[in-house]
């Protein structure tokens, strides 16, 4: 059994059976729907799936209090290292890692590459998404932001818990986001980045309903949490 809690927008946690504690795209302090305290939370692992601010904004605070490892692309490993020295893995689309807790595979993303933290200068990158298979069995994926990717077909039967993003306008939309089921077939989908700001509101629950029953949509709200 795997917990996973959402912090609103693109931001959750996981912790493994073996209480190893997984932080993806941290935005917590400026992220609406997050209402607790970034003191509280813990890390062993931060995942990034690209440079936008609202998924790596809070990754120095967090990472410079708990000492978690940083796994992200080459580049933004690159800048952690560089400005902070902190301790990083880094990785690349298509490439996968070994860890305690399970394999970490970095999935193609369609969406900006900007590394937007102070002084990034010239790092960018191209975003993301993970597929991770736990050592204890479970098989999960978290999108990141991007555009509908025929690519995820490639996904199909490696997925149980699949994490996409909604919100139209910067990713793609519930309408897309279904076509990203039938591709994927997950067995269960939780719906991310919609309903932070005005112009990325959606209906989740119509979402649900359009999803059916090809998979089970879990519709969490921030501070939720989920087993798997
Ligand atoms: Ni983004
Ligand atoms: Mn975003």
């Amino acid at each position: 059994m795997a917990r996973l809690t959402f912090h609103g927008h693109a931001t959750f946690s996981i912790e493994t059976d073996d209480g190893t504690k997984l932080v993806i795209d941290p935005f917590f302090e400026d992220n609406p729907g997050f209402s607790g305290s970034l003191d509280d939370i813990e890390a062993d692992f931060v995942l990034l799936t690209h440079g936008h601010f609202d998924h790596v904004v809070d990754t120095e605070p967090l990472v410079k209090r708990t000492g978690a490892t940083i796994i992200a692309s080459f580049e933004i490993a690159s800048y952690f290292e560089a400005k902070h020295g902190f301790t990083c893995s880094p990785q690349h689309i298509g490439g996968g890692v070994h860890y305690p807790f399970g394999y970490v595979k970095m999935t193609p993303a369609l969406h900006g590459g900007k590394v937007d933290l102070p002084d990034a200068g010239d790092y960018t990158t191209v975003p993301a998404g993970f597929l991770i298979n736990f050592e204890s069995g479970q098989r999960f994926y978290h999108a990141g932001d991007t555009a509908l990717l025929t690519d995820m077909q490639l996904l199909k039967g490696q997925v149980d818990v699949a994490v996409l993003p909604i919100g139209d306008r910067f990713t793609m939309g519930p309408d897309d986001a279904v076509r990203a089921v039938d591709f994927i077939e997950p067995k269960v989908v939780i719906p991310c980045h919609y309903d932070t700001w005005p112009p990325i509101e959606q209906d989740a629950e119509a979402f649900k309903s359009a999803v059916g029953d090809r998979a089970d949509v879990q519709v969490m709200k921030p501070g939720d949490s989920y087993d798997f």
